[in-house]
């Protein structure tokens, strides 16, 4: 049977802010999978700021590869079915994460590594899951948020911590697992409503960083300095929290979403981590898979009891795809964002 589905291809490489336009969504055969595939039919795409990163010619050094023009966008996360296998270890029905979003269908290898092992082909148990969750709180989210806290030791708690771009995916995580390992967090957000969702429902003292002067509010919330910074935005977060940091201090260089379309912004304080015995430490999410299961496990039960909030942001239609990557970067989401198709 031909069967067609719908993909999503990157015509042009932005230049500053991403827009819809950048991209073209296209019409294609479907082939059937060949032995030891599996086709999948997508339901839930992710929309992630590294994305932009790969809008580009040249990605970082070190990071996923550049997404090429008029080609499907591989690795980009997806959740689906499985509605045929020829591989061993995957039926018609099975739910299902991997890294081939953006499209409709997806002919997927079992074997084939992707996203360093958090986007290989892998069967999900949803039986008290929401199948949503695997692309954040029971995902590379979640493993994001908690590896982060991991590698700067903050999860033993009694410190105080800074979240920034806190209401977002994996700041909103990181928020809650630091809370719930015993610490003081302060929240950082772009919106008055972003902060009171951050101080209303997860329980977090937050500031709106658009509002005013970003040493004023770290000076007003935490005097006595902090212990932890998670930084998700670089640049000017990134000066103010070496500034705010005490000694001995450490920060989870998390992303740096403040330079993924401009120039890099600093910081120009970074003697601070030789005066003050500060450790910066760079960490990715899919270089710690091995805290994956530890992670899934106090995470299932965090979100069986109310404890840990997954709040999603969601487009309808694999067309709006492109246009929830920039409503994303430009700060008018909540929570995770995702794309839910057909
Ligand atoms: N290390 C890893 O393995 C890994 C994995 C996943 C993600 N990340 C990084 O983690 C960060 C968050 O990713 P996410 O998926 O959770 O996205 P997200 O937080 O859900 O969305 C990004 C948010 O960043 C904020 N933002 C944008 N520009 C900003 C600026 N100039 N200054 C301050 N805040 C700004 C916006 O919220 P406001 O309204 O608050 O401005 C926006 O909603 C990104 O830097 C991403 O690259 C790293």
């Amino acid at each position: 049977m031909t069967r067609v589905g719908r993909e999503v291809r990157v015509r042009r490489y932005p230049v500053g802010e991403v827009s819809p336009e950048d991209f073209e969504v296209v019409e294609v055969d479907v082939r059937d999978p060949a032995p030891g595939q599996v086709l999948v039919r997508n339901t839930w795409t992710s929309v992630d700021p590294g994305l932009r990163i790969r809008l580009r010619t040249d990605a970082p050094a070190g990071y996923f590869v550049a997404f090429p023009l008029g080609q499907a966008m591989d690795g980009v996360m997806a959740v689906g079915e499985v509605v045929d296998s020829c591989a061993s270890g995957f039926a018609p029905g099975d739910l299902v994460s991997h890294a081939q979003g953006w499209r409709e269908f997806a002919v997927v290898d079992p074997g084939e590594v992707q996203l360093g092992g958090v986007g290989t082909l892998t069967r999900l148990d949803a039986e008290d899951a929401e199948p949503s969750w695997f692309l954040g709180p029971l995902g590379g989210m979640g493993l994001t948020a908690y590896a982060g806290l991991h590698v700067v030791d903050a999860l033993k708690g009694g410190e105080t911590v800074w979240v920034s771009a806190a209401a977002g995916a994996v700041g909103s995580l990181a928020v809650q697992i630091a809370k719930l390992s015993g610490n003081r967090v302060i929240a950082s957000a772009g919106s008055d409503d972003k902060v009171a969702w951050l101080r209303d429902e997860l329980g977090v003292e937050a500031f709106n960083y658009r509002d005013g002067d970003l040493a004023a509010h770290l000076n007003a919330v935490a005097p006595d300095g902090i212990d932890v910074y998670f930084d998700s935005v670089g640049g000017d977060h990134l000066e103010a929290a070496l500034d705010h940091l005490n000694r001995s201090g450490r920060v989870a260089m998390c992303g740096s979403i403040s330079e993924y379309e401009s120039e890099p912004k600093g910081p120009r304080n970074l003697f601070l981590t030789v005066s003050k015995d500060l450790t910066l430490r760079g960490f990715r999410g899919s270089s710690n898979l091995h805290l994956m299961a530890d992670m899934q496990r106090h995470m299932t039960g965090w979100l069986r009891s109310g404890e840990v909030v997954s709040r999603t942001t969601v487009f309808e239609g694999l067309d709006t795809a492109p246009q929830a990557l920039a409503a994303m970067i430009a700060g008018r989401t909540t929570g995770k964002t995702l794309v839910s198709i057909g």
